[in-house]
């Protein structure tokens, strides 16, 4: 299995004394560090390379497995392929410029939009004012000049863009949720300490809120939601998971083939029962009804589509309902240093906004899978997997997998030198620097049809 030891925020594992057969992992998305992504997957994030394989047109991020994770995508799989609404929502740090990394997630965005998603994202001035020293207006400008900007010139079409601070329907919802989580617990998960500030403590509510508000019915109601996110946030995927099921009346479960509708709590029991056995008396499934165990058992294995009419009744009797949102994840690109890259580290990061000189001058210096000479490369030959160049290549820098297989295999063949790739490389940026830089220039002027 391949290793990678790619920098990106922090996983710090700690070791269960209880069990040898499980680590417990925690994943802070405040702070950096190294990480693996092969271990992830043993905690509850799935694999995602054989999710894509029916996707219309699937992207270079599937073929390429830089989108490597997920939570729950066949729920919006499910919805591509019977054409019923589904809904895309994520965020964006309005901290510092935008780099290679940060353009992973929108061209996600866009492909989404591309096959029929309704597009929402959140600008996260909140978080970055209570997490990063950021005023809202200092979040304003850096949203809108870089991010924003960016994005359409990227080709995001016309969506939802909103600032936390200024969406009641976030704000409030953050606020609602916030009732079914207590302190001790959100402190266990994000590391929370009797100094942090309070308006931190606040920001998983408000992300929260973020993901959820897509579901109220003022925002095209409940549907499956999908959050493309980079790994660090799998924290926040988690506790809004948790905290979306902790907001339902029922909770449904696969068990054994069949599935299993419990009542959560001890109102309305004999009621909330009637309903989930009208559902499965109108699908004609087998039923077994237990009103001690506060629980329907039904002969089906459609625990999604249950669990979401379910969830519309709820809906009915004046609950949220929320079906717990899905996710993917994705890697983070190496900096060109092979650390990590970040805006705090421009000279190992290639910006959306440098001029392309500055570009090639950074891809020059960048560390490769090349040997020490020219001659120990043609007679080992190169290491594709431990280059940055390489790296660029995989993440759309080189659009046809051939090529870019070709590339791969001359260079483990030697035939391929490191200076061949970084002119390749320097070229290829050149060409996507300036055509970016005009579709900002054009961007600029559209940035209102994108605010609501
Ligand atoms: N916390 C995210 C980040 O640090 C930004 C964010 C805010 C977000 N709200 C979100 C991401 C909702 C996904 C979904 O980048």
């Amino acid at each position: 299995m391949e290793k990678y030891n790619r920098s990106i925020w922090i996983i710090s594992k700690i070791n269960n004394g209880l069990s040898n057969a499980k680590k417990m992992i925690r994943i802070d998305p405040w702070a950096s560090r190294q990480y693996d992504y092969e271990k992830l997957t043993q905690f509850g994030i799935k694999k995602f390379e054989n999710e894509w394989k029916d996707l219309p047109d699937p992207p270079f991020f599937y073929r390429r497995g830089i989108v490597f994770g997920h939570r729950d995508f066949h729920k919006i799989k499910d919805a591509i392929k019977n054409k019923k609404p589904w809904v895309v929502l994520t965020g964006l740090m309005p901290s510092g410029k935008m780099h290679m990394g940060h353009k992973i997630v929108i061209d996600q965005v866009i492909y989404y939009q591309r096959i029929g998603a309704d597009i929402h994202i959140a600008v996260a001035d909140i978080e970055a004012y209570a997490t990063r020293g950021y005023s809202l207006k200092e979040a304003e400008k850096i949203a809108t000049e870089e991010y924003i900007t960016n994005y359409i010139a990227l080709g995001l079409k016309p969506c939802n863009i909103y600032f936390q601070s200024k969406n009641s329907h976030v704000k409030d919802l953050g606020y609602i949720l916030a009732k079914k989580a207590n302190w001790s617990e959100v402190a266990a998960i994000y590391g929370f300490t009797g100094s942090t500030n309070m308006a931190h403590v606040f920001a998983p509510f408000i992300q929260a809120g973020d993901i959820l508000h897509v579901q109220l019915d003022e925002n095209g109601g409940l549907r499956p939601t999908l959050v493309p996110v980079g790994v660090d946030q799998d924290p926040h995927i988690r506790f809004c998971r948790d905290i979306a099921a902790s907001h339902r009346l029922y909770s449904v479960v696969e068990q054994g083939g069949r599935t299993g509708v419990f009542v959560k709590g001890d109102e309305n029991v004999e009621k909330l029962l009637d309903i989930a056995e009208k559902i499965a008396k109108e699908h004609g499934y087998e039923y077994e009804r237990n009103d001690a165990y506060k629980a329907i058992y039904m002969d089906t294995s459609d625990v999604d589509e249950i669990d979401f009419e379910l969830a519309k009744e709820e809906r009915k009797l004046g609950n949220y309902g929320f079906i717990a949102p899905s996710s993917t994840y994705h890697r983070f690109i190496t900096g060109l240093d092979g650390n990590k890259m970040s805006s705090s580290r421009p000279n190992h990061a290639i910006f959306l906004t440098d001029k392309p000189e500055e570009a090639k001058k950074k891809i020059w210096r960048a560390k490769t899978g090349g040997r020490i000479s020219i001659e120990e490369h043609r007679k080992y030959g190169g290491e594709p997997n431990k280059c940055i160049i390489y790296e660029l290549f995989t993440y759309g820098l080189i659009k046809d997998d051939k090529e870019l297989q070709k590339i791969y295999e001359d260079c483990k063949k030697g035939e391929q030198t490191c200076g061949q790739c970084k002119k390749l490389a320097a070229q290829l940026m050149e060409e996507f620097l300036n055509d970016l830089k005009e579709r900002r220039e054009e961007a600029k002027d559209r940035i209102k049809e994108y605010l609501k």
